[in-house]
């Protein structure tokens, strides 16, 4: 277990979004890395919590994620030589270098292969690149499990046609970033953080079907409803090995399925009443993965109705039987992921929580009554330090749009 990078975000307050002149001090930081003139181009992409459907995505599924406040920022200028030379103020002593004109392989620092490996896929695509100076500034945390990868990839993606003056369906452009992605961080991830990250629509949350690749926005009423983030501030070093093992055996169960219905093709082809009364063919651990990938897509249907209609409690109910589900069925929680679930549930006027991304650490994602905002984090951050000894970092995002160019 090992601490990660953390916000620095006052705690309690929402977390406010970046005003256009906001970006003067990245543009002022590119300059001194980069030197004067040129146009400079400003791109915005933000992190995304998952409400709920979790580990659905690669199995077919329903997910139903927002994009949310904290970002990853982008000022670049094109080259006409093809370098493409990339800073980040997280690493101000760090200039990464490579050019699009010869292959592009993954190198050290890792950070800077989520910007080689979509520079390669969207070579590889046909599209005509220039080389570019870019420099990154990141308020996610990296490695809390709010897609801080998938905001650089989609976000070096529009820096690089921006600076070519092209436009790309989001669909494409989330696609695209996730085989970055599986070539160049070897996380077989599934498509929400990518889709979620390029398509997100301001306030509202994303009902997308995996499999058709259509998309239910719901409005998201601030006055009646908050996102609260808990980051416990931990990542159990399984990650890699753990999330490709899940997809295995939900292959598994998928093979066993498919022997006798050869449509079936995915866990989203397989109910509730098929898999019970396979119930003894399956080994228990496979049973259990799939129980919890067909129940989740229920759950998060359902709960997308029910917060369209306002149905609060209801939403919040089916997010703690996804967070149990993910604890006991799927295996993916941690301690300090349920001691968060547990006690964000002691708190009156919370609807729900539950763990959220792929978990083993990372954070929570609580929905609250604009009024319990405070209790909620205060008692949590304080019961958190006592049991764990780690301050975790609790912030109120809003829903916002999809990334973008700003300037
Ligand atoms: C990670 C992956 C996603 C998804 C979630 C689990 O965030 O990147 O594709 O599979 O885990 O829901």
């Amino acid at each position: 277990m090992s601490n990660v990078a953390h916000l620095t975000i006052t705690r309690h307050q929402p977390y406010f979004d970046h005003m256009e002149s906001s970006y003067e001090p990245l543009k002022d930081s590119f300059t001194r890395t980069f030197g004067e003139g040129g146009r400079l181009v400003v791109v915005r992409s933000p992190g995304r919590v998952n409400l709920i459907g979790e580990h659905t995505d690669y199995n077919d599924g329903f997910v139903f994620p927002m994009a949310i406040q904290p970002q990853v920022s982008f000022v670049c200028r094109g080259r006409e030589d093809g370098l493409v030379r990339v800073t980040s103020t997280a690493f101000p002593d760090e200039m990464v270098e490579f050019s699009i004109q010869t292959a592009i392989t993954k190198a050290q620092p890792t950070w800077a292969n989520y910007v080689r490996g979509v520079a390669s896929e969207l070579k590889k695509a046909g599209i005509p690149l220039i080389g570019m100076d870019v420099q990154l500034s990141n308020t996610l945390p990296v490695g809390g499990g709010l897609s801080s990868s998938a905001a650089i990839e989609v976000g070096t993606a529009l820096c690089f046609l921006a600076l070519a003056g092209l436009e790309m369906d989001v669909a494409r452009l989330a696609l695209l970033c996730q085989q970055a992605e599986h070539n160049f961080a070897d996380v077989p991830c599934g498509i929400m953080d990518q889709m979620i990250v390029s398509s997100a629509r301001q306030g509202h949350a994303t009902l997308y079907d995996c499999r058709q690749g259509t998309r239910v926005y719901v409005p998201l009423n601030s006055q009646e409803l908050r996102v609260v983030i808990v980051n416990t501030m931990v990542k159990h070093e399984l990650t890699g090995s753990e999330y490709a093992d899940r997809r295995n055996q939900c292959q598994m169960g998928v093979a066993h399925f498919a022997r006798a219905n050869p449509k079936i093709k995915a866990l989203r082809d397989v109910s509730l009443a098929q898999l019970e009364s396979a119930k003894g063919e399956l080994s228990d651990l496979i049973y259990r993965r799939c129980r919890h990938v067909v129940s989740e897509n229920l759950r998060t249907t359902e709960a997308a109705t029910a917060l369209s209609n306002h149905q609060y409690e209801r939403a919040g109910a089916l997010m703690v039987q996804s967070h149990n589900s993910l604890r006991d069925d799927y295996e993916v929680s941690v301690p300090e992921l349920d001691y968060l679930v547990e006690q964000a549930m002691q708190i009156k006027g919370v609807y729900g929580a539950r763990m959220t991304g792929g978990g083993f650490g990372g954070c929570i994602v609580a929905l609250v009554q604009p009024r319990s905002v405070d209790e909620l984090t205060t008692q949590l951050e304080q019961k958190y330090q006592d049991r764990f000894g780690i301050q975790p970092t609790a912030f109120v995002t809003t829903a916002t749009a999809g990334a973008s160019r700003v300037e």
